[in-house]
């Protein structure tokens, strides 16, 4: 959320890649190339090693459905698949792992399905019900994957993706290595896009901000073999946190002229 919404002439301008201009999706100035956040995370997904696929573009679609309902800023889900992706890059080789650590991202909280709006919603902090019911989500998850015996591992991911690297996560309260790699690759990325982007109990916090946050917390919140390779991918978080929406002037009387 770094970026100015008008480029480096000052004037807004469509995707560079699809041409589309829409105050509904996010857009990126990378160097002088305008990008929507559609066309950034399929590049994403095209550098991790997987193209189209009619049933991911299903999955993405489910993926979106629960962003909506969580009201999360843009394509949440997509965002931090394809940059767990880009990070699982550095560490599997097996087109069939990482097509499992981009769909295990996706739905990592298909769980929450059927979590009352009170709990999923709440601007606050959570009571200690209301806790038991948040904490239910990943095994929940877990049992909705576990029943496709293609996505063994993405199903695991969805199991881990709340635990801590020092054991004070959920729901099993695992530690270090016990964790799955693709879990704790997860932690950081969702940990990043949660601080940069607005959530209903929170505001975006600058990209730098939230680096810091999770250099402190390596070691004890998250696997310092994980925050490694995040700095390794350090500029492309970058561009992931500086995608906005479009809200100037100048950019709605655009739309007002197509
Ligand atoms: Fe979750």
């Amino acid at each position: 959320m770094n970026s100015p919404s008008n480029g480096p002439a000052g004037l807004v301008a469509a995707c560079a890649a699809c041409g589309s201009v829409s105050r509904d999706r996010q857009y990126v100035w990378i160097l002088d190339r305008r990008t929507c956040e559609h066309c950034l995370l399929s590049s994403r997904k095209r550098l991790g090693g997987l193209d189209g696929d009619p049933h991911e573009m299903f999955v993405e679609s489910l993926a979106e459905a629960l962003d909506l309902r969580e009201r999360s800023a843009g394509l949440h889900s997509k965002r931090v698949a394809t940059h767990t992706l880009l990070l699982a890059a550095n560490h599997y080789k097996d087109p069939k792992d990482l097509r499992e650590v981009y769909w295990g991202s996706l739905l990592h909280d298909i769980g929450k399905i059927g979590m009352p709006d009170a709990v999923l919603l709440k601007p606050g902090l959570l009571t200690v019900e209301e806790w038991e019911i948040m904490r239910k989500h990943p095994r929940d998850g877990h049992l909705i994957l576990q029943q496709l015996p293609f996505l063994s591992m993405a199903a695991e991911l969805v199991l881990c993706h709340e635990e801590r690297f020092d054991g004070s996560g959920y729901p099993a309260g695992l530690k270090g290595e016990e964790i799955p790699l693709a879990a704790r690759l997860f932690a950081v990325v969702d940990a990043i896009d949660a601080m940069t982007f607005d959530r209903p109990y929170h505001k975006a916090r600058p990209f730098d901000t939230a680096k810091a946050e999770i250099l402190r917390m390596a070691g004890s919140q998250f696997d310092p073999e994980a925050v490694d390779t995040f700095l390794k991918e350090e500029r492309a978080l970058r561009e992931m946190a500086a995608m906005e929406f479009p809200g100037n002037s100048a950019f709605v009387g655009q739309l007002a002229s197509l």
